[in-house]
């Protein structure tokens, strides 16, 4: 099977532990059980159509496993996956030559999807549409469309921005999944599932310990895991346990709740500069020198999950309990 994967990166350890951290049918997906449930369905109703499915956005904070529930998509649907990014196609033409490469029933995973530009964009729609490739030849008074047929394919778009996507292209997904943050409970399975994978031993509160700390996120959870296993090696006895989990999160800077110095040094900021809000979050932006992005696509939805902050009209509000992670009280 064609399973091309367009990565960037050197290879290195934890490059190459990656894929197999990752699960490749339903069954040994963790959590997102909504999505995993509608999808179950989607598949068999496929298969037994013998059509391929309907196109499928995929979208939620980064690191919750799109990537991976591509793959299994794929697997499930025994068809070939070819994977790239929206900033990596750039000109109209990138677009045409990557869906012109699909074959019957391939799936397409454009990752930031939301990043796409218009022209690109553009080309997709009659794809998505109608699979069908419309090419303009020509400049000025001269042009001419042709028109190419393409393979049923399915298209799996991922962002972490569905507000950014154009109404156009949100439109033409006729299956939207939205990935939710994991539980403890979830981030749990997950990590004793990885140290099985990683022949890592690590007991049940070590493993809960490192879910807690892990905020919502399996790709966070399985970092913690390679770095945590890496301290237990070396400054104690290999095995992971709620003492080596709690002390080796401790020198990275995590702390009990899961916040690292970033989320911290913006609450702080939100509570010395603003008197914990309401504030704007282009202005919280410029005062931590951060982009506004990476504010509302990392650090918020795991701080607004914990109880820590909040959204109102007026701006972001740090909340007693955002206070009280600093053993401080809110005098508003
Ligand atoms: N590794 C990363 N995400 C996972 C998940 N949802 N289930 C199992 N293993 C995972």
């Amino acid at each position: 099977m064609d399973r091309r994967i367009i990565t960037t990166g050197k290879k290195n350890e934890d490059a190459e532990l990656e894929p197999k951290l990752r699960p490749q049918s339903l069954d040994t997906y963790i959590g997102q059980e909504k999505v995993k449930e509608n999808m179950r369905v989607y598949i068999e109703a496929a298969k037994k159509r013998g059509e391929s499915l309907d196109h499928i956005l995929l979208y939620g904070p980064p690191g919750l496993g799109k990537t991976t529930l591509s793959n299994i998509i794929a697997n499930e649907m025994h068809t070939n996956i070819k994977t790239t990014s929206g900033p990596a196609i750039e000109r109209p033409g990138d677009m045409a030559a990557v869906l012109s490469n699909l074959g019957e029933g391939d799936i397409l995973f454009i990752d930031e999807i939301h990043r796409l530009n218009r022209v690109v964009e553009e080309v997709l729609y009659p794809a998505m549409e109608d699979n069908v490739l419309d090419i303009v030849l020509g400049k000025g008074h001269e042009t001419r469309s042709i028109r190419i047929d393409l393979p049923k394919f399915t298209l799996i778009g991922a962002t972490t921005r569905i507000g950014l996507l154009t109404a156009p292209l949100r439109d033409r997904f006729g299956i939207i999944n939205r990935l939710e943050l994991y539980n403890e409970q979830q981030l749990k399975q997950i990590i004793l599932r990885s140290a099985n994978v990683l022949d890592t031993q690590i007991d049940e509160d070590g493993a809960l310990e490192l879910a807690r700390r892990s905020r919502g996120t399996p790709r966070i959870a399985n970092r913690f895991l390679k770095r945590v296993r890496d301290f237990a090696l070396v400054k104690y006895n290999g095995v992971i346990t709620e003492q080596v989990a709690r002390e080796s999160l401790d020198i990275l800077e995590v702390d009990k709740d899961g916040l690292d110095a970033a989320d911290r040094n913006m609450l702080l900021a939100m509570i010395e500069k603003f008197d914990g809000g309401p504030v704007g979050l282009e202005t919280i932006a410029v005062s931590i020198g951060e982009e506004a992005d990476t504010i509302e696509d990392v650090y918020e939805p795991y701080l607004i999950q914990l109880g820590f902050i909040k959204r109102t009209p007026r701006g972001r509000v740090v909340t007693e309990l955002g206070y009280r992670h600093f053993g401080l009280s809110v005098f508003r």
